[in-house]
């Protein structure tokens, strides 16, 4: 079993959730994932590290709350304990002095950038960060992504707060300012990297996105994960989760996220009733 050590609601739909998990803290690494199960009868998820400390033998999670797991996860409090907590998972983020370096991070996607935006940065590159958000109050760690870059733009769909607009605009405006990016790192939904990527194509920058698949084992065993990436089938869990976005079918990305939709509404109306029976 797992414990919360600490719970916190950053915003009406997303939670930070610190665990024990020592073994995890110890060898993680920026843009690695877990897998959490938060009872017997529960599904497995995958959630990204979204920080970790090895001394205090904690990592931090950050899930919107999106279907039956996630809410599941969210009514969980400060000394509740979960199941399952499988990690660290998939590949690390290639962290090296690249020169200077676009992170972007959408909705959710702000907290796997922060880890990969603090590496970049203690290994000597300029970071430039974009978070960008539906509106205001679905904005968070705007604190930590400033202290960890060198500039930090922030983004609004509808103006709420700070530039209105979405983040491949200033993407671009970047891109064509500064002939010097060597890397663009994009994490967030897919529609948001697929257009991150096609932003950088004609520039040539070299853009990695992280794929959030469906994923069962976690560990190349299913097949669950894969996606096509520069014509060939790779299992995102052992493969990625970062891949070359230049080089993702994503097509093929929107089509596999869409599989269980029917299964996966059913099951939230079958825990939300249940949970209503119990109350
Ligand atoms: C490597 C990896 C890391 C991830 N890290 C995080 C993270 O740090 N924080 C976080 O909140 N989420 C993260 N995700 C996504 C998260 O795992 C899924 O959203 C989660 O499995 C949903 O489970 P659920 O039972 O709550 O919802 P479900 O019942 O499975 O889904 C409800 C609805 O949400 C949408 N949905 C579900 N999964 C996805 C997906 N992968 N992509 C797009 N839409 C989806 C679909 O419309 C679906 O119908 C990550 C995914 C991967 C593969
Ligand atoms: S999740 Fe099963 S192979 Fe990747």
């Amino acid at each position: 079993m797992y414990k919360i050590v600490a719970k916190e609601k950053l915003c009406p739909v997303v939670d930070f959730m610190k665990i024990e998990a020592p073994a995890v803290a110890k060898k993680a690494k920026a843009g690695q994932f877990v897998v959490v199960r938060v009872d017997e009868v529960g599904e497995r998820i995958p959630l990204t590290l979204a920080d970790w400390d090895d001394k205090e033998g904690t990592v931090t999670l950050v899930a919107m709350q999106v279907g039956t797991t996630t809410y599941k996860l969210a009514k969980l409090n400060t000394g509740d304990q979960i199941l399952d907590l499988i990690g660290p998972l998939g590949l690390s983020s290639e962290i090296d002095n690249f020169g200077t370096v676009v992170c972007v991070g959408g909705g959710v996607g702000v907290a796997p950038v922060y880890p990969i935006a603090r590496a970049l940065k203690q290994a000597g590159n300029k970071v430039i960060t974009i978070m960008g958000a539906r509106s205001k109050d679905l904005l968070f760690w705007e604190d930590r992504l400033r202290s960890v870059s060198h500039e930090l733009i922030v983004t609004t769909d509808d103006g709420s707060y700070a530039r209105k607009g979405v983040v491949t605009e200033p993407l671009k405006e970047i891109l064509e300012k500064n002939k010097q990016i060597s890397r663009v790192i994009a994490i967030g939904p897919a529609i948001m990297m697929k257009f991150c990527s096609l932003t950088t194509k004609p520039f040539g920058v070299t853009t990695l996105v992280s794929l959030n698949s469906i994923m069962v084992d976690g560990t190349g065993m299913c097949g669950c994960c894969r996606a096509s990436v520069e014509g060939s089938t790779k299992f995102v869990c052992v493969d990625g989760p970062e891949f070359d976005g230049h080089q993702v079918d994503w097509d093929l990305v929107f089509n596999r996220q869409r599989i269980y939709c029917d299964e996966e509404r059913q099951s939230l109306e079958l825990w939300k009733t249940h949970q209503c029976q119990h109350s």
